[in-house]
């Protein structure tokens, strides 16, 4: 597997406290939009990122973003 899958063609909007955390990159995770090591085997990895202040956030459930792991829209075309 060397391109990751769609896991929904909409963004997921969610609140997240200060933190780390892994955006799931393949699109395999049941915890969409987060890595639940479903990738493994796939030779894709999460991305980790983090937050540092109580924010509203918009994820990539598409997994086709230039903005990774935030949404830039690229879900409309597709
Ligand atoms: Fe998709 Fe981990 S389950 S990157
Ligand atoms: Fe992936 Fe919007 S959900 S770009």
């Amino acid at each position: 597997m060397d391109k990751p899958i769609i896991a929904k063609k909409e963004p997921a909007g969610l609140t997240l406290e200060p933190g780390k955390y892994f955006w799931c990159a393949c699109g395999l995770s049941k915890a969409q939009p987060f890595c639940d090591g479903s990738h493994k085997g796939t030779g894709l990895a999460p991305m980790k990122f983090e937050i540092a202040e109580t924010q509203e956030v918009w994820l990539c459930q598409c997994k086709q973003s230039c903005a990774k792991p935030y949404c830039d829209g690229t879900h409309e075309g597709l």
